[in-house]
């Protein structure tokens, strides 16, 4: 069964806790909160108060999403502000084993992001230590952009790894996910679908997640 991670970049910050609460009951997997530092990518959105101001707001993992440089002077923050999944860019990590180790190390399940750019054959090595892979459909900064299709054949790429050396690491899919979209990844080998502006840009947060799942069942 594939996981949708509603990105609440896209929700009403205003009332944050009432839109996780929405998509929860709306038949979300995980919550997906993405972090910018205004140097890795040109926009600025959460720190590590606000990932524990929504923690006691839902019983989903806080998949945590850091789109920022020098991620291990934060790591340590973010962990204890009750993330349950810590992914990292490769681009943004010098030393990215250091880095897993510390993510998990802080007792919090540890993943990579991938630019759409990036190699896959940059994480290649690191495969067998972590817990989730994520590829950028988008270039990371913002929501409501468009899906570059080139990320499907790095899912596939990364989806062929982990037959070959039989692991179980989660492969995630972010950036113009919506109901067109969500079976190239899936098809592809995705298990985790975030989705921001298909989601919280509807009033039915129920129907947009169906629309999700039912486009992948077609
Ligand atoms: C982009 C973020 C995404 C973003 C996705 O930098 O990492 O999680 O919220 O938004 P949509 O689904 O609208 O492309
Ligand atoms: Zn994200």
């Amino acid at each position: 069964m594939v996981k949708i991670a509603p990105s609440i970049l896209s929700a009403d910050f205003s009332k944050l806790g009432d839109e996780i609460k929405n998509v929860e009951q709306g038949g979300a997997d995980y919550i997906h909160v993405d972090v910018m530092d205004g140097h890795f990518v040109p926009n600025i959105t959460i720190g590590p108060l606000i990932v524990e101001a929504i923690k006691p707001k839902t019983k989903l993992p806080l998949d945590v999403h850091l789109m920022i440089e020098n991620p291990d002077a934060y790591i340590p923050m973010f962990a204890e502000a009750g993330a349950s999944i810590i992914t990292v860019h490769q681009e943004a990590s010098r030393h990215l084993h250091r880095t897993i180790q510390l993510i998990k190390d802080n007792g919090v399940k540890a993943g990579v992001v991938l630019n759409p750019a990036t190699p896959v054959d940059t994480i290649k090595d690191i495969l067998h230590e972590i817990d989730m892979v994520l590829i950028m459909t988008v270039n990371p900064g913002f929501g409501g952009q468009s899906f570059i299709h080139h990320g499907v054949q790095k899912i596939e790429q990364v989806a062929d790894w982990r037959n070959e050396f039989n692991l179980s690491f989660e492969i995630e899919v972010d950036g113009g996910v919506n109901r067109d979209t969500a079976k190239l990844c899936t098809d592809a080998g995705a298990d985790v679908l975030v989705a921001g502006s298909a989601i919280f840009k509807q009033s039915n947060r129920r129907q947009a997640i169906d629309q999700i799942t039912q486009s992948i069942e077609k």
